[in-house]
């Protein structure tokens, strides 16, 4: 507003100037001062409206749309669209949050860690994914090799710390953390505790989403003990899939769980993700086919989930890929 209002004014001057100063002599001159001038108010915004920013409607959350989206979109994962939203609006809705907002997405392969994930991304930024404020670092592509840890952890560092100050409100999406390097995750310690200020940026409005398997085969199985019981899956709460999870133990197992994140409690929600079953699998082909413009039909279903692979090897309940190949195996089948 206070932009627009001076600039209003710089105008009435430039047209005064030009209706009074008769010559040209005076005219020119006069003309780039005072464009010059209105350059410096509307300079920054003439430049955050073709560029993006860290203001305005680059990084405006649609909160809507992101809990109509995780409804709509995401199959099968009542726990995920229950907590992940109320989880972020919370943090949205404070205007000084006491720590980064952490979450873990664990869970078996093609329930829709990383899907979730680029939902999030779309919802709280304009660009989503291909927004400069969005990170995502994958453990094999960005840091493959031990060896590198020291150079890795400095690299880790400037990511974090550059993308901070462009913009508070940055997400970072670690993917497949289990095979982060040991101890490479530890350097994220310090920017997700309740500091108020590190290297004096304040990294409280932050959001990082850890992925990874880890604990995917303890999570199908209390989902299969569950379904045993004849107890429908939207009853199954996050509570006794946590004390599956048995966080304390994994910590001597994998590198992840290594991890001070843990131990100091930095982690804020763990998210397990659930293994897809049938049903599921023909809501995401009727999905990819709408997607694709063919028709569906029930038959089309049908022979898409037919395509897929099922286990435990008796019960045949979840699909061993979750929703991960059916895009492919439509394709295979309407071709
Ligand atoms: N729960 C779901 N609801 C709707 N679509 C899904 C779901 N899970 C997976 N999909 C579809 O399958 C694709 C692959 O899933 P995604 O990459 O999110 O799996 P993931 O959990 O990250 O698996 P991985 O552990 O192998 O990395 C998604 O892009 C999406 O199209
Ligand atoms: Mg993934």
């Amino acid at each position: 507003m206070k932009c627009d209002a001076m600039a209003k004014k710089l105008a009435v001057i430039f047209l005064i100037t030009l209706i009074f100063n008769q010559t040209s002599a005076l005219i020119i001159p006069s003309a780039i001062v005072v464009a010059i001038s209105s350059m410096g108010y509307l300079g920054p915004k003439i430049y955050c409206q073709l560029k993006e920013c860290c203001s305005g409607k680059w990084t405006s959350p649609n909160i809507t749309g992101l809990q109509l989206s995780l409804q709509k979109r995401v199959f099968g994962q009542h726990l995920v669209t229950e907590t992940v939203s109320k989880a972020i609006i919370g943090h949205l809705n404070n205007k000084s949050p006491g720590k980064a907002l952490a979450f873990s997405f664990n869970g078996w392969t093609g329930s829709g860690k990383n899907f979730v994930s680029k939902i999030i991304a779309e919802h709280l930024f304009r660009k989503g994914m291909d927004s400069k404020y969005v990170h995502q670092v994958i453990a094999t592509h960005d840091f493959p090799h031990q060896a590198e840890l020291k150079h890795y952890k400095k690299k880790l560092k400037d990511l974090i710390v550059r993308s901070v100050k462009g913009c508070p409100r940055s997400l970072f999406i670690f993917d497949e953390m289990d095979k982060m390097p040991f101890g490479l995750i530890d350097v994220l310690k310090p920017y997700l505790d309740h500091h108020h200020e590190v290297e004096r940026l304040d990294f409280r409005k932050s959001i990082f989403i850890f992925l990874s398997n880890t604990g995917a085969g303890l999570i199908n199985q209390e989902l299969l003990t569950h379904w045993k019981e004849g107890k429908k899956r939207e009853e199954i709460r996050i509570k006794p899939l946590d004390e599956a999870l048995n966080l304390n133990e994994f910590n001597a197992k994998t590198g992840f769980w290594h991890s001070s994140l843990i131990e100091k409690h930095l982690i804020d929600y763990f998210i397990p993700f659930l293994p897809l079953e049938r049903s599921h699998i023909k809501m995401c082909a009727k999905a990819d086919l709408e997607l694709k413009g063919y028709p569906v039909t029930e038959e089309i279903l049908n022979r898409v989930a037919d395509e897929m692979l099922y286990s435990p090897e008796d019960l045949k309940v979840f699909s061993k890929s979750g929703c991960k190949k059916v895009s492919s195996k439509v394709d295979y089948i309407m071709l």
